[in-house]
């Protein structure tokens, strides 16, 4: 398998074609000469498609009320240990602005499943952002009506951040009781009809979770031709069902990290908080074997020490302007650097206000793909 991807000249098909047999395989590969061949080729994909440029986006994580219960979050509705706050819409519209002044020119307003927020006052907070500050808008709030993301949609906001978590459904239906498999995908469906640049992302080494269904998670990457891909570590919480289980593998990891990467090749791929926080020097690596997006915490100091989906998260005492530099430093002293631009998708023409598309990088109609 090494010896295949080693090969570059006429292998490119053969090269990104994976059964879900070859994707077991390399899940379950130890051998660290051939990990480490398949991060390089991963490396290699996402400098071919991607360029060398690191595209990054300010997470507001606005509020951290929930009313779901899934087994994994620290932000379960169940959790009565933890400080809950909700920012104002002023708040979070300043946090947007010091996120613009520090130059993104996207953020990802993230929250718990929180109904506090009326769709009319988020309409108006998308509609203000994208008329005084020009950012790119990203909603990470949950399953909504059809109606609600045509609202959103309408008011200004240009992607949306929903993770399938996993592909099993019965492993789905244990970790996320209030929510159903088939009532997720249905809501990317809309998301991507409604013309919405869509996220969506899986945890890895969650508790039942196997190398079957993780392969099948990578698979359904492609099956969903998704604009972005998160892919992060499970971190058990001590205040959930889950608390005593294992920690998710760093190595396994960064192995979906490179697979989603050689498979799915043009998807913008974040190197997570997550794969940070439970290794120090995580989003390097992950920048080093097929990531290129890069998302620092641009919540306000005061509030993020809540946000505590899973513990020891990264950043806690910093400041947006802190995450900030901090990221710029890592991502030179790895010979990237930072694009200062909206970082929209390259995976198929896009309507939208946006304008920095890069029509020169390969595209899926230029380089078929088919999984077999
Ligand atoms: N409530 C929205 C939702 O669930 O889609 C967005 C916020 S939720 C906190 C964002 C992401 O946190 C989830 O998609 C999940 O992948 C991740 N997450 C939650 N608990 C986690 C844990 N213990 N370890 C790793 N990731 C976790
Ligand atoms: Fe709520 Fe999202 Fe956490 Fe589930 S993962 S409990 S929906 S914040
Ligand atoms: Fe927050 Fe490094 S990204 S301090």
């Amino acid at each position: 398998m090494a010896e295949q991807l080693r090969s570059r000249d006429g292998q490119q098909e053969k090269r990104q074609r994976f059964t879900k047999v070859e994707l077991v395989e390399w899940l379950n590969e130890h051998n660290p000469d051939k990990v480490s061949s398949l991060f390089q080729e991963a490396d290699h994909v996402r400098k071919f498609y991607m360029g060398g440029e690191v595209h990054i986006r300010g997470i507001i994580e606005f509020s951290n009320h929930c009313r779901k219960d899934c087994l994994y979050c620290g932000l379960r509705k169940s959790n009565d240990q933890l400080v809950r706050y909700r920012m104002g819409l002023e708040e979070i519209f300043q946090a947007a602005q010091e996120a613009r002044r520090l130059d993104f020119r996207t953020v990802v307003l993230q929250s718990g499943e929180d109904p506090a927020y009326s769709v009319g006052d988020l309409c108006i907070l998308v509609k203000r952002m994208k008329k005084e500050l020009n950012l790119a808008i990203t909603l990470g709030i949950g399953e909504r009506s059809f109606e609600e993301y045509k609202k959103f949609k309408d008011a200004g906001a240009d992607r949306y951040l929903l993770k399938f978590e996993t592909s099993s459904p019965s492993l789905f239906k244990r970790l996320k009781p209030d929510s159903t498999y088939a009532e997720r995908l249905r809501c990317l469906e809309w998301l991507k009809e409604l013309g919405y640049q869509v996220g969506s992302g899986n945890i890895v080494g969650l508790p039942g979770q196997t190398s079957e269904s993780l392969a099948e998670d990578i698979l359904l990457f492609k099956a969903l031709d998704l604009d972005m891909i998160g892919i992060g570590p499970f971190i058990p919480h001590p205040n959930t069902p889950l608390a005593g289980t294992p920690l998710g593998d760093l190595e396994q990891t960064l192995k979906v990290i490179a697979l989603a990467r050689m498979v799915t090749r043009n998807t913008h791929i974040p190197a997570t908080t997550a794969v940070g926080t439970i290794d120090p020097a995580g989003r390097q690596k992950a920048l080093q074997c097929g990531a290129n997006v890069i998302m620092p915490n641009a919540t306000p100091k005061e509030f993020r020490k809540h946000y505590q989906i899973y513990p020891n998260k990264i950043c806690l005492d910093e400041s947006p302007q802190n995450c900030r530099f901090c990221i710029e430093a890592m991502v030179t002293s790895l010979g990237r650097k930072i694009v200062s631009g909206f970082g929209d998708t390259l995976k198929h023409p896009h309507s939208g206000p946006l304008g920095d598309r890069k029509s020169h990088l390969p595209r899926e109609d230029i380089f078929p793909i088919k999984i077999v």
